[in-house]
């Protein structure tokens, strides 16, 4: 039970379900947690008008028992004040909700606030089944119970609740004629995209934020990841890099002392005493990646926990020197490692998803700043086999189309997606980094982090995330203008 490796845009919270660095890593997206509120500017989160509804959602859109029939309160939200009406055929943006309660989207998601007013768009924003206010059999009690409730649980259903949900406002708003576009991140940015090959008529192009589908099936090197997250503060700074890479065997050396612990529980003003070094590793490792994956502006946690590690006085011994870099990045108000932790829905949740359908392989390689440890499928396996009862399946791309070869797919099956992708974050390896076709298109930044170009924009962002954004808004205006005018010679 201990930190997860996160992928969500938002972020990710600070429980952990079932995975340690140093039992197995099963990856993980993310949602908001407070500790991020923390990390962001307050003027990047945007006010937003959002109205919420709910829909009557099917519970399982492929099968024809009894069961299937059941239904639960979908929820969703609509911004309508940038919207030209459907008289106009306006456009519609919708929000692909992920491994997270819908609650913050709207203040979160800026890039949508921001944009909307110039494409005249009604801003959806759905939330994923099982998560937030969507949990069918009326509890998260009952929904999470046992096999044959949490089997609902998966992607397929998730887009196939979103093609309802977008057929069902578009027919409440008469708006027949208005395009729409979908648009996520991370996970939420895989959904986009896979809704935009299962579903093209509802939808004339996806926009992917840092969507990393080429993660799954072995086709990005599993060590990755975590060669990025080295990378980063390598590049950051080459003696906090050497200071973070020698700690491990550090902090093995202390432990294997008699009253090693306590002496590691001081050094590091744990909430309860370790007795063991591994919660403490899992938890520097957690605070590294995800300084790596949240790279951003204004507070670049990477460059802050460096500055913090290098910054302590030249006699401190290693140890200090780690924990003056938590401190930098998250402060000394309160104790950090070691304190206790709730499972929250996104832990459980992600977890049963990546346990079911996502494998998406991360091991350790052994030139980084971390102890090697190689992806094992066989004990991740296990390991849900041991949690959930299931061993994880193909993803429904691969029975669908015959193998997750998905470039191949995608440029077969696909047209009009943006994936974006910024460098720093580890999750962008396994990325779309290249054009696939003239309407699959990456793009990509060398300093960005995971979901940074769809955040709000602010006065003090530097001029290659401003240009990303405004290649993104300019390919989605290519795409509004050719819907345009084919639906022009359709009448
Ligand atoms: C939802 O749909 C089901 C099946 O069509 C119906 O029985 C139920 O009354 C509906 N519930 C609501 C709240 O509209
Ligand atoms: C799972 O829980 C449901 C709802 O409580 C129950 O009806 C069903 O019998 C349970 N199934 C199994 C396999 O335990
Ligand atoms: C380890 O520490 C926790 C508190 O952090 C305690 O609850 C648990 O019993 C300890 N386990 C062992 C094996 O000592
Ligand atoms: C280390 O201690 C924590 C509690 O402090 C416990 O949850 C965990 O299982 C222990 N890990 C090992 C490898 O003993
Ligand atoms: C907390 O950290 C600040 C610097 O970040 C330092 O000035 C202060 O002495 C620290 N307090 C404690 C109790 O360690
Ligand atoms: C765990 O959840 C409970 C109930 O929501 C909350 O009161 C408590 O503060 C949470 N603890 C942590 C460590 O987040
Ligand atoms: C990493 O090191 C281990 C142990 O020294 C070795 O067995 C393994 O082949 C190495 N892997 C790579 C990719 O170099
Ligand atoms: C993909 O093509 C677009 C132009 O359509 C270009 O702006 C972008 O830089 C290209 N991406 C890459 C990774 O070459
Ligand atoms: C990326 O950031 C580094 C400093 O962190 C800077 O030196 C470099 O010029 C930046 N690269 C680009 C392309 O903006």
């Amino acid at each position: 039970m201990e930190h997860p490796l996160l992928l969500l845009c938002t972020f990710l919270i600070f429980s952990t379900y079932l995975t340690t660095t140093h039992s197995l890593t099963i990856p993980r997206l993310s949602p908001i947690s407070e500790w991020e509120k923390t990390l962001q500017d307050p003027t990047t989160f945007v006010a937003s008008d959002a109205k919420e509804f709910y829909y009557n959602q099917t519970l399982d859109h492929f099968n024809y028992r009894p069961e299937s029939y059941t239904t639960f309160q979908q929820r969703y939200l609509i911004d309508f004040k940038y919207w030209g009406g459907a008289d106009s055929s306006a456009p519609i943006f919708a929000y692909l909700g992920a491994e997270e309660a819908l609650d913050n989207a709207p203040s979160n998601i800026g890039f949508l606030t921001d944009n909307a007013a110039s494409f005249n768009a009604l801003l959806v924003y759905i939330e994923h089944r099982y998560y937030g206010k969507s949990i069918p059999f009326g509890s998260r009690e009952e929904a999470f119970k046992n096999a044959s409730t949490i089997g609902y649980f998966n992607s397929a259903q998730a887009i196939a609740d979103y093609a309802e949900v977008l057929i069902h406002i578009k027919k409440t708003l008469h708006a027949k004629k208005s395009p729409i576009i979908v648009l996520g991140g991370s996970y939420g940015g895989m959904l986009a995209t896979w809704f935009r090959l299962k579903y093209p008529h509802l939808t004339i192009g996806a926009l992917a934020s840092s969507a990393p589908i080429l993660y799954f099936d072995y086709i990005t090197p599993p060590n990755s990841y975590y060669d990025v997250v080295t990378r980063d503060f390598r590049e950051a700074s080459e003696t906090c890099y050497e200071t973070i890479r020698k700690s491990w065997s550090e902090i093995d050396r202390v432990a294997s002392q008699p009253n090693g612990l306590s002496i590691l529980s001081h050094i590091f003003n744990t909430c309860n005493p370790l007795n063991n070094s591994s919660s403490l590793k899992d938890y520097l490792y957690f605070l590294y990646t995800i300084a790596a994956q949240y790279n951003r502006p204004p507070r670049y946690p990477v460059s802050e926990i460096c500055s913090g590690i290098d910054g302590a006085s030249s006699e401190s011994n290693i140890l200090s020197k780690i924990y003056a870099g938590l401190v930098a990045y998250r402060g000394n108000t309160t104790c950090r490692v070691n304190g206790p932790s709730n499972v929250s829905e996104t832990n459980f949740g992600w977890t049963w998803q990546t346990c079911s359908e996502f494998v998406i392989p991360i091991g350790i390689g052994n030139n980084t700043m971390f102890e090697p440890k190689p992806f094992s499928l066989k004990l991740y396996a296990n390991e849900c086999k041991k949690h959930f009862g299931v061993l994880p399946r193909p993803h429904w791309i691969t029975t669908y189309y015959g193998g997750y070869d998905i470039k191949l797919v995608l440029k077969r099956f696909g047209s009009n997606i943006i994936f974006s992708n910024g460098l720093k974050d580890p999750y962008s390896s396994g990325g779309v980094l290249d054009n696939i076709s003239e309407n699959l298109i990456a793009l990509h930044t060398v300093n960005g982090s995971h979901c940074l170009d769809i955040l709000a924009e602010n006065k003090k962002d530097p001029e290659w995330l401003v240009e990303q954004r405004k290649k993104e808004v300019e390919i989605m205006k290519g795409w509004i203008s050719q819907y345009y005018s084919d639906f022009g010679a359709f009448k």
